[in-house]
């Protein structure tokens, strides 16, 4: 079975993901601080498809530092990697003026510089697996957020991460390209999840009314976009942007 790394696989867009993948036969290894209590029900899910399989290992993405050694685990554990989707994310919201630094920082470190760091791991495994056989391939996906390319009030500091993994998605597209590895990028729009659960009926309403297809786009949504970008049938689909969002920002 083909390895997959979900980061932030233990909820929200990130379970649903590894669910997808594992249901479509990808060994799913989920990683998150704490496994929470929905990886059961999950793992129950993803045997039913009767092809892949979940698992979970717990490690905080922040840890910088620790980050060469987890990889180092996995793939004494599992064996090289296929695929890695780089989901794990925190949302703060604030008006940049008000904004802690210590808070921008922490939204970087875990946006931004763990997803660069874990996928050069993630990639020289990836690599070191080609070597000596046919071309194996692999399959990169970045969680953006539409708010990267448009804008939204209290959310500049988070826009800003989600941004920059948009220029990462596509130079290392390129980087990766020459190997079969496709990089791509996802952008949900707002989505009903622990992470928006600050928005109130209201503002849910006015995101559904002000989208073409007059509602929000559901985690299923997203997670059927990354099983697609993970098939056969999107082997040339590379440094692209894929937008979710029920037509929010049409
Ligand atoms: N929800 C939306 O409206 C929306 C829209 C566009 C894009 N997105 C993007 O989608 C991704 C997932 O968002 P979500 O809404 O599913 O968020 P969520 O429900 O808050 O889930 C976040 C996931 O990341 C994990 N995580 C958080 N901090 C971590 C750390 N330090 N180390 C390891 N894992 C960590 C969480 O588990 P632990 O807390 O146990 O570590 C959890 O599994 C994010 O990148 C977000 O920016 C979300």
């Amino acid at each position: 079975m083909r390895n997959v790394l979900v980061t932030g696989g233990s909820r929200g867009l990130g379970l649903g993901i590894a669910v997808a993948l594992a249901s479509s036969g990808f060994q799913v290894i989920a990683i998150a601080r704490q496994q929470g209590d929905l990886m059961a029900g999950a793992r129950d899910q993803v045997a039913l498809a009767q092809k892949g399989a979940l698992h979970f290992r717990a490690f905080d993405l922040s840890d910088i530092d620790g980050i060469a050694d987890l990889g180092k685990t996995l793939r004494n554990e599992f064996g090289p990697f296929y695929g890695l989707v780089n989901n794990a994310g925190l949302g703060s919201s604030g008006i940049l003026a008000n904004m802690a630094d210590a808070a921008i920082e922490r939204l970087v470190r875990l946006n931004v510089l763990s997803p660069l760091i874990l996928t050069k791991y993630i990639v020289r495994s990836m690599m070191s697996a080609q070597v000596g056989t046919t071309k194996m391939g692999g399959r990169i996906v970045n969680v953006s957020s539409i708010v990267g390319a448009t804008g939204y009030s209290g959310l500049s500091a988070y826009s800003a991460t989600k941004a920059s993994l948009v220029g990462f998605t596509r130079s290392l597209a390129r980087e990766l390209g020459p190997l079969g590895i496709t990089v791509n990028a996802v952008a949900p729009g707002f989505l009903d999840t622990e992470m928006t659960h600050d928005l109130n009926t209201a503002q849910k309403a006015q995101i559904a009314r002000r989208s073409a297809l007059q509602r929000m786009a559901q985690i299923a949504d997203v997670a059927d976009a990354v099983d697609f970008l993970f098939s056969e049938k999107a082997r040339n689909i590379t440094g692209t942007v894929m937008t979710i969002d029920a037509g929010n920002t049409a």
